[in-house]
């Protein structure tokens, strides 16, 4: 089937921040080959191609002078399976949680940590989601990718992706790699990550002490909702700053002067402090700036209460960011791409 490419069309229903802004052009790909011939008519019109998962790492600042292409291919199939191991692969355009429970509901475990995260399988591995203890990156099998510099398709694995906290090469060599579909490694036997804040104890006061994984999905996907707003009911593009690297002398000084400080080490020597907890202790949870605003409940959340703008929620972004460099030293950087 042909591409259908149409005119200045509103993105307001592809950004979970739901923040109003018009693509030049826009057209959604269901196959490889409709992204080549999006790729080739975004060459042909002289005009920039913007890849667009489930637009739930965004904040569109501007009207996007673009062919807009949001990956929308289905599928999902089952590889390999010797018993006790599989081998999963899902298209690009699949969204995220109803393939999570696919996969639960087939008794595959391996995905239940990261339950109820919007977006899409391609756009996962951009920015190496993660969740309550485990990241993609334990779960990656391969991708394939279109190298829009070639024109050529290209397999990766694991050591391939170059993948780190919120990271990956395909973040960092924005705009080169179209992900097409996704590769994950998933087991029957499950081994279960419950060491991560609430997830255990959530569990013991259901009275579950033998969990399953779909035991664990259901009760990340309780822990989430209390927390963090649902994007269909209150625009938000989930964490919008990462929680920030130190030094163990900085963490250690910022621990001296704040008892409650919550900061994690790290193999490396350095230390990962909750930009959540540094956001509150300054004061902004809750804060509200016409429709721009931090959530009450989880500080790490930017919120759009209706028609807040791309550029009044940078704004409140850049405030904060240096009301924390102030106070606390520390530099915090925006996790959703800014465009
Ligand atoms: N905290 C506060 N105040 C707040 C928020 C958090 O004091 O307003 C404290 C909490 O009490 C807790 C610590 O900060 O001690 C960590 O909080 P939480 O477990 O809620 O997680 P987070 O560090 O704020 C990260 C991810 C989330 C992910 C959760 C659970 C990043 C940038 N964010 O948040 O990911 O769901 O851990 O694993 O790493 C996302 O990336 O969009 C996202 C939601």
């Amino acid at each position: 089937m042909s591409l259908q490419i149409r005119e200045g069309v509103s993105l307001k229903p592809f950004n979970s921040f739901a923040v109003e802004a018009s693509a030049r052009q826009f057209a959604e790909a269901n196959s490889d080959e409709q992204v080549r011939q999006a790729l080739a008519c975004a060459a042909e019109r002289g005009l920039p191609l913007m890849l667009l998962g489930g637009g739930s790492n965004l904040l569109l600042t501007g009207d996007v002078e673009a062919l807009v292409l949001r990956m929308a291919s289905r599928g999902i199939r089952v590889l390999e399976d010797d018993g006790e191991r599989l081998l999963i692969e899902a298209e690009a355009g699949e969204p995220w949680h109803p393939f999570v429970q696919w996969t639960l509901q087939q008794g595959f475990a391996g995905l239940e940590n990261l339950s109820l995260i919007p977006g899409t399988v391609g756009a996962a591995p951009m920015q190496n989601i993660g969740a309550y203890g485990v990241e993609l990156k334990d779960v990656f099998a391969g991708l394939t990718a279109l190298d829009r510099q070639s024109g050529e398709l290209r397999e990766f694995e694991l050591a391939d992706c170059g993948f780190a906290y919120r990271d990956s090469l395909f973040k960092r060599e924005t705009g080169r790699w179209v992900i097409l579909r996704v590769r994950f490694a998933l087991s029957r036997s499950a081994t279960l990550h419950l060491d991560y804040g609430p997830v255990r104890q959530r569990l013991a006061e259901q009275g579950i002490e033998a969990p399953t994984a779909v035991d664990v999905s259901r009760a990340i996907c309780a822990i989430r909702s209390e927390k963090l707003p649902d994007p269909a009911v209150l625009g938000n593009a989930g964490s919008f700053f990462k929680n920030p690297l130190v030094t163990a002398e900085l963490a250690q000084r910022l621990r001296s002067e704040h008892g409650d400080l919550v900061a994690y080490p790290q193999a490396d020597g350095l230390v990962k402090l909750a930009a959540g907890w540094l956001i509150e202790r300054a004061g902004w949870k809750g804060f509200r700036e016409g429709d721009a605003g931090v959530h009450r409940l989880q500080a790490l959340v930017l919120v759009n209460y209706g028609q807040a703008s791309g550029q009044q929620l940078l704004s409140l972004a850049r405030r904060i960011q240096a009301d924390i460099a102030e106070r606390f030293a520390v530099t915090l950087e925006i996790e959703p791409n800014v465009l």
